[in-house]
């Protein structure tokens, strides 16, 4: 890898833990405005210091994000669908260009295995890899999983290591059980989305389990920001991913810190 590269890659993933608690809120690009997320700055303003790394869309990052914000921008370049039609056929919507004047320090796609889209997904993801590589911007695959889809080792590790063979520098997948083959079998940092809002000691627990069975951390978003409080969860979320706090210590945490403006 080269330096720009590597150098994007550590401004995303602490090198000094070797683990990244990224925070989701690029959801509006298919579902419009989601739970949590109708008034975007309101939300992620207080988030944003405890955010390793934002996850966003480029129109949300220009119209939400003050360019004085030092966080680095893992940007989407997907999409083109929305929840009324088939999501699977995602295709690019940003060049790299744009993703440069953003100052992106990653790229990511999602990629739909088994799904209609899948062919243009994965040619997709291989043509932006060759655009990552050309630039030093590393891509990050989210293995999507359509609604028919199983979210178990079997077809969560297909589509992790799928991504990687094309090329992607960084994967964003589920929490499964037997977990630790998805990331054994693909040599990259692998990190685990929340998905749906659980209790706030169930969505600890679950990061808890994907960073011991080897991931480098999370890509959360409802988990955090529809939260009771959002900035206690991603404090909690930080303690078990960078200080290997333990659901227990975690969830203790986010109580302590609860209510009290954290
Ligand atoms: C998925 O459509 C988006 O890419 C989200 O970034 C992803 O699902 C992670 O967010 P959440 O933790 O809410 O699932």
């Amino acid at each position: 890898m080269e330096w720009g590269m590597r150098n994007r890659m550590n401004r995303m993933i602490n090198p000094e833990t070797g683990r990244i608690v990224m925070l989701a809120v690029d959801h509006g690009y298919f579902q419009g405005p989601t739970t949590g997320l109708r008034e975007l700055s309101k939300t992620i303003d207080p988030l944003l210091p405890h955010a390793d790394t934002l996850m966003i869309t480029r129109g949300m990052v220009r119209n939400c994000v003050d360019p004085s914000n030092r966080v680095p921008i893992m940007l989407r370049v997907s999409g083109g669908t929305s929840i009324l039609g088939e999501l699977s056929h995602e295709g690019l919507t940003t060049d790299m260009e744009d993703a440069i004047r953003i100052n992106a320090c990653g790229i990511t796609l999602s990629i739909f295995v088994g799904a209609p889209g899948e062919k243009e997904t994965l040619l997709n993801l291989g043509k932006l890899c060759n655009m990552g590589a050309r630039y030093g911007i590393p891509v990050m695959a989210v293995t999507a999983v359509g609604r028919e889809m199983a979210r178990d080792a079997r077809y969560l590790g297909l589509a992790s290591r799928i991504a990687v063979e094309l090329g992607a520098h960084m994967v964003k997948t589920y929490y499964c059980e037997d977990f630790e083959q998805v990331v054994k079998a693909a040599p990259v940092p692998i990190v685990i989305a929340g998905g749906k809002k659980i209790a706030e000691k169930d969505a600890l627990e679950m990061a808890w389990k994907a960073v011991q069975a080897g991931a480098a951390g999370v890509d959360m978003g409802r988990n955090i920001f529809q939260s009771e409080d959002p900035v206690a969860m991603i404090k909690a979320v930080r303690g078990v991913v960078h200080d290997n706090l333990n659901p227990g210590q975690a969830y203790e945490m986010f109580q302590d810190l609860k209510g009290k403006g954290a």
